[in-house]
């Protein structure tokens, strides 16, 4: 009875795959008591519809046995492999803005290398699947991912100014014309977090492509954000932006760590005065609008720029410079509201 069971089961595919549910290899036994059949089923499957399809399709499937009156499915979850990695990064932070191009991700390398700097281990992750910049503002631009010699499964993340970094743009040829959809969008996160040797960390710093759609939505979930932080730039039409960001963590119950202004100030190089280009002070009004914490302001400053551009961040080409001091600044301010939150 116990070969019929077993052969009946290869008739049953695996919901989503194209295989059966004993080449899935989720049949841990079948045991037979009389009319009863007791299929014991070890899965990582996370997904509840698959579950539920599953405890819809099997019993069907085997009711038309002869002899079968009744089916119990016993299912154990294994936790797999991912959640264990996911479990050694301590803080999952994530940058968000509710448009691009207001520094983003200008912020999250320096605040990265800031938080290295303070003897943290830092991992910094670019999501941003439509743009990813990390690579040059990092210098690791065609620099390709090596397999983890302990773990021919994993690669290794990149190692650069002390920090580990892994983007998509490591992953695929630059201006590889993707058309990310949802799904993929998912699965591409999803090995980022599960093939990657991320080793032990402090902080893993996501940025998040711009925007707060479902791309966004899904990303923020599938890495685990425990912290959210808001980058916006000073003008007050940048408010909306902003108001957009907060819904977005608030949607997915993620703390927001605070906010930061961006391109706040300019001060000339030449004489040392002090000019407000985008107006100034929005996001702190913004901050204590909405109760959240206002983490710091960077200046505007080519040298910013620059960095970014020869994949030299400013917080490692001039540690001394103002620009880096504040940046310096949100690392610890954040820090401390991660402790504060602990
Ligand atoms: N404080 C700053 N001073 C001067 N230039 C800056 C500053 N912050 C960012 N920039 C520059 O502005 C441009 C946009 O910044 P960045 O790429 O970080 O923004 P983003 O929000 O990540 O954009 P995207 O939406 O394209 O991902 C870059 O050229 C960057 O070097
Ligand atoms: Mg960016």
């Amino acid at each position: 009875m116990k070969e019929k069971v077993l052969e009946e089961l290869k008739k049953v595919f695996y919901p989503g795959k194209t295989h059966s549910v004993v080449q899935e290899g989720i049949i841990d036994d079948v045991v037979i008591e009389g009319s009863k059949v007791i299929v014991k089923i070890k899965t990582k499957e996370k997904n509840q519809a698959v579950i539920d399809m599953l405890k819809r399709s099997i019993p069907l499937t085997l009711k038309k046995l002869d002899g079968v009156e009744d089916v119990e499915l016993q299912i154990e979850k294994i936790v797999d492999e991912q959640e264990k990695k996911v479990a050694d990064i301590k803080y999952v932070i994530a940058t968000t803005s509710g448009k691009g191009g207001v520094g983003k991700s200008t912020v999250s390398v320096n605040v990265a290398l800031a938080l290295a700097k303070f003897g943290y281990k830092v991992g910094l992750l670019d999501a941003d699947i439509y743009g990813p910049n990390i690579p040059t503002m990092m210098g690791i631009e065609g620099v390709p991912v090596t397999l983890d010699p302990n773990n021919k499964d994993k690669i290794l993340p990149i190692v650069k100014y002390g920090i580990k970094v892994l983007s998509i743009g490591n992953l695929v040829p630059k201006d590889a014309a993707i058309i990310w959809r949802g799904p993929l969008v998912s699965q591409a996160v999803d090995q980022f977090l599960k093939d990657v040797s991320w080793g032990q960390l402090d902080f893993l710093v996501v940025d998040l492509p711009p925007g707060t759609g479902d791309a966004q939505l899904t990303l923020a979930q599938k890495t685990k954000v425990s912290g959210g932080i808001i980058v916006i730039t000073p003008q007050n039409v940048a408010m909306s932006d902003a108001m957009k960001a907060h819904d977005f963590f608030k949607r997915l119950n993620i703390p927001v760590l605070g906010v930061i202004e961006n391109m706040s100030y300019f001060i000339c190089p030449n004489c040392g005065a002090r000019t407000d280009i985008f107006d100034h002070g929005g996001a702190r009004r913004f901050a204590d609008e909405y109760g959240l914490t206002f983490l710091g302001e960077i200046p505007i400053d080519v040298e910013v720029r620059v960095g970014g551009d020869r994949g030299k961040p400013i917080v490692v080409s001039n540690p001394t410079s103002p620009v880096a001091q504040a940046f310096e600044d949100v690392a610890r301010n954040i820090i401390e509201k991660v402790k504060a939150s602990k």
